[in-house]
């Protein structure tokens, strides 16, 4: 079976940013509340003319360049998103139109929720290991503003827009080192569209509480599972399988969330307080949620920063609508 590494990332957010003074104005909320309740202080979002598939495409432009490969190098493009407009054909489609990707490319999108990248990233991973395809591009992008109520303060202050991609190559070192995927359709409904709104789109209805609880403990288990795939290990050895990550990128839904599914860790592996903390990356107070964008986002601009280095071990772990609920453990 050959290896299958992260070569180059890249990422894209709208120049737009709505920050808590604006939303103050528009529904019933404030600043305090906010950044108390979620950790977002502002977020970007996309003008009328861009789209998921726009600034997919840039993120993807992007990563290209980072990973210093050309664009007729890559052989398949998967695409983790739920914001396609119009629904069909899909955004994978569109963004290999407009990068000018090669001819015979496969493209096809995964649409599962916010966990649509940890998904998309899954695929692209086995189809580089089995020896299928040698160069996939993966890309997480949404436009979360097309679909969120301005006027419903339970929702509106926590959504934003933006892209991030990468690009998988077969190789000779350790990269994805593996994957685990989880689901629970019986709580579909805590998450979904409303009928009616004015773009046709339908409004994210969602009952926050519940996808809170649900959130925290999918987290723990999902980041678990990927460290311990046939669930035999006992908390000691967990706990040395864990020590040694050096980060953790959670989907960035909301910063309590993430501290809350880190405390949860630190009970559960007897740590120091604080251990599990201090390897969560939170990147929501500047983009908010922005879906499938936000762990290759927080990916891209962490590399770039000199948080992540190349060699770290880091798990990719997120959650969404379905619920769905997925963790990627890579070595960088
Ligand atoms: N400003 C001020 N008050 C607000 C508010 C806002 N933007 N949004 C909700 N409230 C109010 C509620 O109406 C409620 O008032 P009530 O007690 O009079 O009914 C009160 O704040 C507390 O609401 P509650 O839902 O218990 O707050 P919370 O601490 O759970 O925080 C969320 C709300 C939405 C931030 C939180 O539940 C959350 O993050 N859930 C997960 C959401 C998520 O991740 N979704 C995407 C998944 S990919």
């Amino acid at each position: 079976m050959y290896q299958a590494s992260i070569i180059g990332t890249g990422s894209y957010v709208p120049e737009w940013v709505l920050t808590n003074y604006h939303l103050e104005k528009m529904v019933d909320t404030s600043d305090q509340w906010i950044i108390e309740r979620t950790g977002i202080r502002e977020r970007r979002i996309a003008s009328g003319q861009e789209t998921n598939v726009t600034m997919g495409a840039i993120a993807l432009e992007r990563a290209i360049k980072d990973s210093g490969i050309h664009v007729e190098e890559i052989e398949c493009l998967v695409v983790g998103t739920n914001t396609t407009e119009p629904v069909w054909p899909s955004a994978g489609g569109h963004m290999a139109k407009l990068l000018d990707l090669q001819r015979d490319l496969p493209f096809f999108d995964v649409q599962a929720g916010c966990t649509g990248f940890n998904y998309a990233l899954f695929i692209a991973e086995t189809l580089v290991k089995s020896g299928q395809y040698r160069t996939v591009a993966v890309v997480g992008t949404d436009k979360l503003s097309s679909i969120t109520d301005y006027q419903d303060r339970n929702t509106c202050v926590l959504f934003g827009d933006g892209a991030g991609a990468v690009i998988l190559r077969q190789s000779e070192r350790e990269g994805i080192i593996r994957s685990h995927l989880g689901g629970n359709a019986k709580l579909r409904d805590l998450l979904t569209l409303s009928k009616k709104s004015s773009t046709g789109n339908g409004y994210i209805k969602m009952e926050g509480r519940k996808v809170y609880t649900f959130a925290k403990r999918a987290m723990v288990q999902s980041c678990l599972r990927v460290l311990d795939p046939s669930g035999t290990a006992d908390h000691k050895e967990l706990r040395l399988l864990f020590e040694q990550v050096n980060k953790i990128i959670p989907h960035q839904a909301n910063a309590r969330i993430i501290m809350g599914a880190a405390e949860e860790l630190e009970s559960r592996l007897e740590l120091p307080d604080g251990k599990a903390r201090e390897k969560m990356i939170i990147t929501i107070e500047q983009y908010g949620n922005n879906s499938c964008a936000s762990i290759p986002l927080a990916l891209d601009l962490s590399l770039r920063s000199g948080k992540l280095k190349r060699g770290d071990l880091v798990i990719l772990v997120g959650f969404g609508a379905g619920l769905t609920y997925a963790a990627n453990l890579i070595r960088l």
